[in-house]
């Protein structure tokens, strides 16, 4: 690793090379940079693999080409800027009538009783960043703050038939508390990661007593090809993807609602992206939580139905 990143540092990365089951030994494996002169290749069955994401600043993408880490961040500013640079903005004027230590303590007390709990059940917290999230409209994972579905959503909206969809599932906070909380036929996570939606299973499995609705699944794959149920009602947005990605799924969700039409609600968290969901003409927003004590924007939850 530290030899890639130098070697990356100067825009000449190479592929890693894994070598296994040297003749006359038990396993063996071994891992050495293309060309390196310290190494026999032919003294090794050789595996090839592009350069691993982790200290080295280029990311090998799952169709092979490099990311360099400073073209991510460049995209991901190209799709996200617009809508964020605007929240940012209003956020600072807000902050600045709030004394630090207010915010900083709300913030802190509220994460201590969630933990104390809720999280010692189920292990959603932390920020996560995986291969997957290497696209320019893909968020990495952050878990919803555990007041977000409450706030989006009553008891008794929900009705026996209700089919709850978590669009970028993560560890699979949002698809517990939907499943531990409200009478839902079905709840169901698309997730992008495997290793993300691994945890969210074993979440869920190690609380099954506790669920009220027991048919949850959870789905790996790009929300964007995730074919939308012709029977949900429910969809859960905390800002998990921009772009095209974003665009593709609520026209997914328009064109289920014309092959069946029916009340749909989604609920964004953090939404930043609304007008993609109004500009469909096919919702209208019906309303909007608070964020919070200082009414942070990335805290907000609006609620959108169909028309
Ligand atoms: C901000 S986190 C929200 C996690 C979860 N919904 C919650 O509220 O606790 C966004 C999640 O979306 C996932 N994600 C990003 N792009 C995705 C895509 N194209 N398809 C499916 N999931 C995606 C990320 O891996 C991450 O877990």
């Amino acid at each position: 690793l530290v030899l890639q990143a130098w070697h990356a540092a100067r825009g000449t990365p190479r592929d890693v090379v894994i070598g296994v089951t040297r003749p006359g030994r038990a396993f063996e494996a071994h891992a050495w940079l293309e060309g390196d002169p310290s190494v026999r290749e032919g003294e090794f069955e050789v595996l090839r693999r592009q350069p691993p994401f982790g200290n080295a600043s280029v990311a090998a993408l799952p169709n092979g080409s490099l990311f360099e880490a400073d073209d991510f961040a460049s995209h991901r500013r190209e799709a996200l800027d617009g809508a964020v640079n605007e929240w940012i903005e209003e956020e600072r004027r807000k902050y600045k009538r709030f004394p630090r230590f207010l915010t900083g303590l709300s913030r802190t007390v509220s994460t201590l009783l969630a933990r104390l709990v809720v999280e010692r059940r189920i292990s959603t917290a932390g920020i996560q960043l995986e291969l997957d999230h290497f696209h320019p409209d893909r968020v990495k994972y952050e878990p919803s703050g555990w007041r977000f579905l409450r706030r989006g959503l009553k008891r008794r909206e929900v009705t026996k038939d209700a089919v709850f969809v978590d669009f970028g599932s993560g560890k699979g906070r949002v698809v517990y508390e939907a499943a531990a909380r409200y009478s839902f036929a079905r709840v169901i996570g698309v997730e992008i990661s495997e290793r993300l939606n691994e945890v969210a299973r074993s979440n869920i499995e190690r609380n099954r007593k506790r669920l009220k609705c027991k048919d949850v699944e959870l789905v790996t794959c790009d929300a964007a090809v995730y074919a939308i149920p012709d029977d949900m009602t429910f969809g859960y947005f905390y800002f998990p993807f921009a772009g095209d990605t974003f665009r593709v799924v609520v026209e997914n969700i328009v064109a289920s609602l014309e092959r069946k039409p029916r009340r749909v609600r989604l609920i964004y968290a953090s939404p930043k992206l609304e007008d993609v969901i109004l500009a469909t003409g096919r919702f209208r927003r019906v309303r909007t939580s608070r964020g919070g004590l200082v009414d942070f924007l990335p805290s907000r939850v609006s609620v959108y139905e169909s028309t």
